[in-house]
């Protein structure tokens, strides 16, 4: 079983839901994330993880692992996930956290990739599927794939394109690990 965490629009969950995953849980540590929504109308359950509902980074981690472990989560994936996980977390799914992220790393890590990939002129980014470790974007990579910057691309026109590939290619990946 699946559990996906979110922190915005869910565009990736929803590709998810669309190929027919087992996914058991999503959580977020927002509660105005839209992706949410898209989890209510699946029917699978959710939850909130706030860090202001938390003593500490680290609790409000092995709370969110409680939880998803309990419903099941063998594997957990980062869809638009933006805060950094603690071990508190990690250590609970070992070599079982992925995550989607809009470049081909390790080019362009962080919340800005696509600015950063606009403002250096690569004529090339992607989307990489990788494992999570406790570092920025920083663990191994599993699955990239690329897509051409064009002269007039802008930030929306670039992720929109971007997201397209992410939505084939995170599913895909997911499909494959689950199998093993
Ligand atoms: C995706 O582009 C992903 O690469 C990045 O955050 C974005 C999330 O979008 N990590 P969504 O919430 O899945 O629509």
């Amino acid at each position: 079983m699946i559990g996906v965490l979110v922190s915005g629009e869910g565009s990736n969950l929803q590709a998810l839901i669309d190929e027919g995953l087992p996914i058991a849980a999503v959580a977020s540590n927002r509660s105005d994330a839209p992706a949410l929504v898209r989890a209510g109308a699946a029917g699978i359950p959710s939850a909130v993880f706030p860090l202001d509902q938390h003593a500490s980074r680290e609790e409000r981690d092995e709370a969110m692992a409680d939880w998803l472990a309990g419903l099941g989560v063998q594997w957990v994936v980062l869809a638009g996930y933006m805060h950094l996980l603690r071990p508190s977390f990690l250590e609970r799914f070992p070599e079982r956290v992925i995550n989607v992220h809009p470049a081909l790393l390790p080019q362009f890590p962080g919340t800005h990739a696509i600015e950063d990939a606009l403002a250096a002129g690569v004529r090339e980014t992607g989307a990489t599927v990788h494992y999570v470790d406790e570092g920025v974007d920083s663990g191994s990579v599993i699955a990239q794939e690329r897509v051409a910057v064009q002269e007039d691309d802008t930030v929306d026109t670039l992720r929109t394109r971007i997201q397209v590939v992410e939505h084939r290619l995170l599913p895909k990946v997911v499909r494959e690990l689950c199998a093993r």
